[in-house]
């Protein structure tokens, strides 16, 4: 299988993702995985529950600080994948399956980008910008409460839709590799070459 960051020769049509667009894949994915539940926890803890311990708080400034270090992973790899290009699409998919999978992707980009922007410009607003008590993030907005919650709510909304999405292309992606037995989960993989 030829991968794609060679930049050598015809692009094959079973070409792979390079090995730096599939390893900031899967940090991504993990990532999020981390995040999500993350977020809901400390939500649950320190808004329904109403405690605010260390416990909490570590909560709460892991988030923020694994938020900020993903956004900037986001852009880093929406600045290559806009520089390098994907491979060709896998070349036995319907035409529907390569429209939905590129609105899907692009869609996953734009809210990997919004999602972190929203939780950031939250806390500036709020504000609370302390990580572990050691030092702040920047902040992006002065102080503004009542605009801190609606955009901390965007914040929340828009990150279950992005999980909601990640489950869909998740199932996608074994859709194809366990009942469609195509290539395309393969380029993905890591341990390719
Ligand atoms: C990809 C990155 C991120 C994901 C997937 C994510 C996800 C979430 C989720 C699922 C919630 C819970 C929402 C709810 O309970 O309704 C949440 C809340 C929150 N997030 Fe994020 N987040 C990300 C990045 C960030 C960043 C970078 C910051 C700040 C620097 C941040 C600050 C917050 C805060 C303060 C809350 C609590 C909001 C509240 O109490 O209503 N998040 N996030
Ligand atoms: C177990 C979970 C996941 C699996 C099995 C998976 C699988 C894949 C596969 C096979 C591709 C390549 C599709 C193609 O060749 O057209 C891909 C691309 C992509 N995935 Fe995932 N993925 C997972 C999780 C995630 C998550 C959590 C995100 C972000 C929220 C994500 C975002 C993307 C994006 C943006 C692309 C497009 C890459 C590009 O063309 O630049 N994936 N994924």
């Amino acid at each position: 299988m030829q991968e794609y960051d060679s930049g050598t020769g015809p692009q094959q049509a079973s070409s792979a993702y390079s090995a730096a667009a599939r390893h900031m894949h899967w940090v991504t994915a993990g990532a999020i995985l981390i995040m999500v539940p993350l977020g809901l926890a400390m939500t649950y803890r320190g808004g329904t529950l109403n405690i605010w311990d260390g416990l909490t708080d570590a909560l709460y400034s892991s988030h923020k600080l694994l938020g900020f270090l993903v956004l900037w992973l986001v852009a880093g790899r929406l600045t290559y994948r806009l520089l390098r290009g994907a491979p060709p699409d896998e070349p036995t998919l319907l035409w529907w399956h390569k429209a939905g999978s590129h609105l899907l992707h692009w869609l996953l980009y734009g809210l990997l980008l919004v999602v972190p922007v929203l939780g950031w410009v939250g806390v500036s607003l709020y504000p609370s910008l302390t990580v572990f008590g050691l030092f702040d993030l920047p902040a992006l907005a002065r102080p503004n409460q009542d605009l801190a919650t609606s955009v901390l709510t965007v914040h929340g909304k828009l990150a279950i839709v992005m999980a909601l999405l990640a489950c869909a292309h998740a199932g996608a992606a074994l859709y194809h590799h366990l009942i469609r037995r195509d290539g395309v989960l393969r380029r993905m993989l890591p341990g390719l070459r």
